[in-house]
């Protein structure tokens, strides 16, 4: 795309933002009451007992290669092309990998080739509590960031990971700049952590997608 189409594009979506804008204004004014409705869910406080191992790390990657052991099953929930399935691949060096999406075509094909990977298309919450056989020792969760999907993802991932293993979120974020729309990950994972779930790391991310990783009562 040429620098004149991208202009145009841009501005199309800037106007687009003033209007928004105005009209959250308009609401606030009127009602006088906060846009609630932009959120999906509403997070609990989490126990202040919850982070007592707690570490900040500057981007996911580094909090995987620090948190994950080596060689462990791990499975991935929401993969789009791959790209982060090749890290955990060459970096956790996972005894199995599995990966969890709506959609095979994307994903690059080095990823699907690769030995350790087991592909499960389809919705993810449903082919990983179908599972049965397998315990994970670490679980990324991905894919759909609705509060709907993220508690599916969350509900089969606690009935899969074993004790004392990890579930990972990504997107631990209320609003997801890159599309102008709610996620519901904060609730879910504040709900897991009043549940017993401890909180052992958050990973920053420069447009707010964090990744945090709560670790499973042993
Ligand atoms: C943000 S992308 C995943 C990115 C990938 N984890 C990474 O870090 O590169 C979200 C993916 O979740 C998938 N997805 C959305 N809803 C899903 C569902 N219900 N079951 C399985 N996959 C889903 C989408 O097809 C998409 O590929």
């Amino acid at each position: 795309m040429n620098h004149s189409g991208d202009d145009v594009l841009q501005k199309a979506v800037m106007d687009r933002l003033e209007d928004f804008q105005a009209s959250i204004r308009t609401y606030r004014r009127t009602t006088r009451r906060p846009p609630t409705f932009l959120r999906d869910g509403v997070a609990p406080r989490m126990r202040d007992d919850a982070f007592a191992k707690a570490r900040v790390f500057p981007d996911r990657e580094t909090m995987m290669l620090d948190v994950v052991a080596k060689g462990g099953i791990g499975a991935e929930l929401g993969v789009q092309a791959g790209n982060f399935s090749r890290f955990l691949l060459d970096g956790l060096a996972p005894s199995r990998l599995y990966l969890f999406d709506l959609a095979a075509d994307p994903i690059r094909q080095d990823v699907k080739a690769d030995p350790r990977v087991s592909l499960h298309i389809g919705d993810s919450s449903s082919n990983l509590a179908a599972r049965r056989e397998t315990v994970f020792d670490w679980i990324y969760i991905d894919g759909d960031h609705s509060l709907t999907g993220a508690r599916k993802d969350a509900q089969a991932a606690l009935q899969r990971i074993r004790p004392g293993g990890l579930l990972i979120f990504n997107d631990y974020t209320p609003w997801s700049i890159a599309e102008a729309m709610p996620y519901g990950v904060i609730p879910v994972v504040n709900e897991l952590v009043n549940e017993g779930l401890n909180f052992e790391a958050i990973a920053l991310s420069p447009w707010g997608y964090f990744d945090v990783t709560l670790r499973a009562p042993g």
